[in-house]
Parts: C-alpha cells; structure tokens; sequence
C-alpha cells in the first residue's frame, strides 16, 4: 500500500525518484509526488493518476531540478484519490511522504485544532502528521521525529524533508517496511529494493522506531530514544534485470514463464539424499514429529495455497489442518496453544492482517513458521521459523509465481512431517520428493502446450457477465485460486463452488451461455466431477474442462477441453494452475484491462 523513496546525491534527483518510483508503482497507483530540494527550496510536484500522469505535468509546468527530495506512489486509504490528496503532504516547514495508517488521525487533527493548526488542504492522516511534526518542531528534526512517534498509533513508514536542513532526507520506519540504499556518495530510501536496484545493491533494513538521517551521500541512524545505532549493510541477490519486464509485455506473463525456475531455485536447496530436509530453515523431524495440529492462516493467495497444503498435510502427515482468513483468524479468538503449528504464509511478508495474526499466536504456546518471500520482511523476522520462498521479485499484482512456490513448499514440508511422525515409510518419502523435483520441467511444459489454447479460449470468456470454477478435492482447492485469479484482473464477476455442492443453490445461476471453468485432475472424483459437469452443460453452460492428457472425459461434456500433463495426482495443483493463470492473463489483456496493476488493489496490503 503505497510506495515511498528518497534520494540524496549527485544525480538528478527527480529522474531517479521517478525511476525508482516506476518500481513501486505495483504498491499503490492512483496518484505520484514529489518533494525536490531547489535552490533551497522544497519544490512540490504531485498529480492525480498514474506515475506517467505525473511526469507529463512535469513536463508541461517543469521539473524540480535538484539532489535531495522524496517521492510517493499512492493506494488511498483516507480520502479520494485527487491532486490535493497526492502525496507529499507539508505542514509549515515541513514536507512528507507516508506509506500505511496512521490510525489516531482524528485525535491528533483534533488535538491541532485545539492549538490553532486549521490549514489543512486533504482530507489524508498523512497531512495531520505534517502538521504534527511542524507543530514539534524546534530546530531539531530527529527530536520532532521521535516525538511524533511516540504520539502517532498505526502501521507506517514516513520520508521527510525539513525546509531548513536543505540536501537531507529523514526517514522513519514503524512496522510497514522501508530500507535505506548506500550508493558511492549517494542514499537512497525505498520501501522495497527493487526500486533501487538499478544504482546499488547494498541496503540496509530500517527496524521499527529507527530513524535513518542521509545527508551528503551518506547515512546515520538512530532509536526511538536518539541513541546512534550501527547497522549491518545487507546485499540483495535480486538484480535489475529481475525486476524488470525481460521483453514480455507484462510482469504477469513474465511471472508465469519464471514459475519452473522459481520452483526449482526453492526446492532444490532443501532436498539431500532425495529426502526433504528443512534444517536450514530452523526444522527438524524431531520439531515436526512434535505437531498435533496445524494453522494455516493467510490473505488471497496465499491462503489458497494454505488450501491445497490442507490436503496433502492431512493425507501424508495425518495431523488435522485448519485454514483460515488472517482477518477472521485474528478476531475469532482461535483455540491454539502446546503442540499446535501456526503457518503464516505471504509472498510479501508486510501483510497487515497476517502479521497481526503472528503477533497474537506470539503470546501463546503454539509454535509459528512463516513461509514468506521477501527476506527479512516484519513476519519473515518475527517468526519462529521461516521458509523462504525463491521467487524473486513479484512484481504483478496478480500473484503467480509466490503461489507457485508456496505450493512446493507446503509439498516438501508435508513429505517432511509425514516422514518424521512415521506415516510414511523412506521409499515413498523419496519417491513423492523426486517426482516433486520433476514438476519445474512439467510446469515448462504445461504452458508451451496451454498457452494458445487458453489465449484462444479467453476470447470467449470476455463478454461473459458472470463465470463459475468448479472442482472436488484438490481440484476445488485449486478453482478458489483460479477464481481470484480471473475476477481480480479481468473484473469478471467470478466464484469457486465445491462441484457437488452446486446443487444445493448455485446451479440456479447457471443460464445459457454462462462459462464453467471445471478443473478434473483427481481420477478418484473424475467420474463425480464429470456428472457435475455434465448438469451445468445441460443447463446451457459453457464448459471449460481442465484435466490430465489421460482422463476420459465424455466429448459431449466439454465444449472445450484444455489436457495438461498427467504426473501424480498428488502434485497437480500445480501442474493445473497454469492454464488458469494463462486464462486469466489473456482474457485481461484480451478486454485491454492494466494487467499488472487492476483497478483498485495493491501488491502489498500493509492495512487492515
Ligand atoms: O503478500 P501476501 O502474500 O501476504 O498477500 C496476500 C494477498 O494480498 C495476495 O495474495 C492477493 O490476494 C493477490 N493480489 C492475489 O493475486
């Protein structure tokens, strides 16, 4: 939710915040600003709209020219998106921008009212916090700063720039994520490495309540309490190029094709001797061996891999696997305690409600393994545990190919778990690992034989009002994901529906013409599916039916019919996601929609 940046250096600093801006856009894109250091002088330049909105206004009214500012890609959160609502937000000598909630807004607008502040212009938290720091602010920013954090409640992350400390930023991090860049006599601060990855890879991560002070190239830090601090620099093993779009004309697709080594860059390093070994993440069979009940509790995506995780850990480890919504999860006042494994799973590792459920099972006696993307990101450090996915950056909003490791993750641990509680013997330990390590050139595979298919099929779904993915078992795990995966960048209504369970009222919505996505991997349920199938076919549907080249579908059921490799059951998720993604890739493109970035989401939900 939102992306901040800052730089301090020779260079010119509205072309690099703009450049490392165009990195962050993925995080918020309803409206950009900047705040440049000119002469002096704080100029401001913000506009409704995409980043390119931005810079053709800069172009008509002129571009600050200087080297120091800080800039901000918005998601809104606190009034419309509009030029007045843009980022970056001043009180009187102050200017900032801010990435999160600040959730006593109302108090502290009040409490500035009470002491004849009135000039607010927004209808933003971020502008009370302008005014707050202004209505603090003494002549020492790093005291004003740290006095404003001791008032302020939320998630946040603030850049800032004093009109009378010219050519410094100031940076604040409190929960939601910001690093700050050392270059060769330049700083950066971003809220994610990408977007300064282009002029240095050394970075170092802001801990909650540190402030990062960078003037002339270079960068100090202190506490909450103005205590220096030494901080380590970190390297990051991303680089430019995976972060960009690589010729495809959308990061989805890129994301998509990038699955096979994402899979294999996470897997391979935790398999030895052909047996699943999560040591390195802090697991062991003795750690696992102890479990007697499993939490997976996860946001979108995430939690849909948490579904088919319900599947294989319950039938290989035969411990019994709850899933739930991070948002519900946290207020249900879930029974957990001794013996109990809590999986928190996120590609970015800042979402707000998954990171809150990780604090609350912190005061209990269950255990918590975070299976998370970004390194070093809030729940990947707060953890007990964590298994670090190898995707590399995700940059689309839609998520691929973080699910796609999620799922091999959740497969290795499951064989892991079921191999130490002694429920399945080494042979077949090895045997579902080694088929496990064949599904990165399964994964390659599938999308050469799907992708043209699915381009085509797409053509017929884009007019379609609503649509239905169906499936039993695994296969209706895997249709939740589909599902999301369409409605959420096609803008087609779309819902996931247990195939046996249409009949007790969904069906009723089946009309003619209507598409049904029917996903038919799992040969025990084939012959049930089918049926299903074929009772939406005989109410008009159009039916999609994605299954394996084996499976032996009635012609009469299909009107069309996608066959994707057979490998074992087990591990067709993830064989069968990939012709839903590309479906809902190309009917995206298809109805001309802003693929990697639709209307009203953000890549990384940092509120609530
Ligand atoms: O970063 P996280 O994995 O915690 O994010 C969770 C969801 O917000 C995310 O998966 C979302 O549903 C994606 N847009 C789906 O494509």
């Amino acid at each position: 939710m939102c992306g901040i940046v800052g730089y301090v250096g020779p260079r010119d600093c509205t072309d690099v915040l703009v450049s490392a801006l165009t990195k962050l856009e993925y995080r918020g894109y309803d409206s950009a600003g900047i705040a440049v250091f000119e002469n002096g002088r704080i100029e401001v330049a913000k506009s409704k709209g995409r980043l390119t909105d931005l810079v053709a206004k800069m172009e008509r009214e002129g571009k600050p020219q200087g080297h120091a500012g800080i800039g901000h890609t918005r998601w809104a959160t606190h009034g419309e998106p509009s030029d007045v609502n843009s980022h970056p937000h001043s009180g009187r000598r102050v200017t900032i921008v801010h990435n999160g909630i600040i959730e006593n807004y109302k108090a502290l607008k009040q409490f500035l009212i009470d002491n004849e502040r009135t000039e607010f212009l927004s209808d933003t938290d971020t502008e009370v916090v302008a005014q707050l720091l202004d209505f603090y602010y003494d002549g020492n920013p790093v005291k004003a700063i740290r006095r404003v954090l001791h008032e302020v409640r939320g998630s946040f992350a603030l850049g800032i720039v004093f009109a009378d400390r010219p050519e410094t930023v100031y940076a604040v991090r409190c929960e939601s994520p910001l690093i700050v860049g050392q270059g060769v006599g330049e700083a950066f601060i971003a809220s994610d490495v990408p977007a300064i990855i282009k002029y240095t890879k050394d970075y170092y991560l802001l801990e909650y309540g540190e402030i990062a002070v960078l003037k002339n190239g270079s960068v100090t830090f202190c506490d909450l309490h103005g205590r220096m601090v030494e901080k380590e620099l970190k390297t990051a093993d991303w680089d430019e190029d995976s972060a960009e779009k690589g010729g495809y004309p959308h990061f989805m697709i890129k994301e998509i094709h990038e699955q096979p080594t994402a899979v294999k860059t996470t897997i391979t390093p935790r398999i030895e001797n052909g047996m699943p070994d999560l040591s390195e993440c802090g697991i062991t069979p003795e750690t696992l061996k102890k479990v007697n009940n499993v939490f997976i509790v996860a946001c979108g995506t995430a939690m849909h891999a948490g579904m088919v995780g319900k599947y294989i850990i319950e039938k290989y480890a035969r411990v019994s696997v709850t899933v739930d919504i991070a948002s519900e999860f946290r207020y249900r006042d879930p029974l957990i305690g001794e013996g109990d494994l809590v999986i928190i799973i996120s590609q970015s590792g800042e979402t707000a409600d998954s990171k809150a459920v990780l604090n609350l099972v912190k005061g209990t006696a269950a255990k918590t393994l975070a299976i998370v993307n970004v390194k070093g990101s809030s729940i990947a450090r707060e953890a007990d545990m964590v298994i670090y996915t190898h995707a590399g950056p995700e940059i689309a909003v839609a998520s691929t190919k973080a699910y796609m490791v999620q799922l091999a993750v959740i497969y290795l641990l499951a064989f892991e778990m079921a191999y130490a509680k002694g429920k399945i013997d080494e042979g077949k330990c090895q045997r579902l690992t080694a088929e496990l390590m064949r599904i990165p050139d399964v994964i390659k595979e599938t999308i050469e034989k799907t992708v043209d298919q699915c381009q085509y099929i797409s053509t017929k779904l884009i007019t379609a009002d609503s649509l239905l993915y169906i499936g039993r078992g695994l296969d209706y795990a895997l249709s939740m994901e589909g599902s999301l995966k369409l409605k959420e960048i096609s803008y087609i209504h779309s819902e996931s529906y247990a195939a046996g369970e249409l009949k007790h009222g969904t069906i009723s919505l089946v009309e003619e013409g209507m598409p049904v996505i029917a996903v038919a991997t799992q040969n025990r349920l084939l012959e049930k599916t089918v049926s299903n199938i074929k009772e939406v076919k005989a109410r008009g549907a159009m039916t999609i039916v994605i299954c394996d080249e084996e499976a032996d579908i009635d012609p009469d059921a299909a009107d069309y019919l996608i066959r994707i490799p057979k490998r074992y059951e087990v591990l067709m998720p993830m064989v069968a996601t990939v012709p839903m993604q590309l479906l809902a890739y190309y009917t995206s493109v298809n109805k001309g929609n802003d693929v990697d970035k639709p209307r009203n989401l953000a890549k990384s939900v940092t509120v609530e």
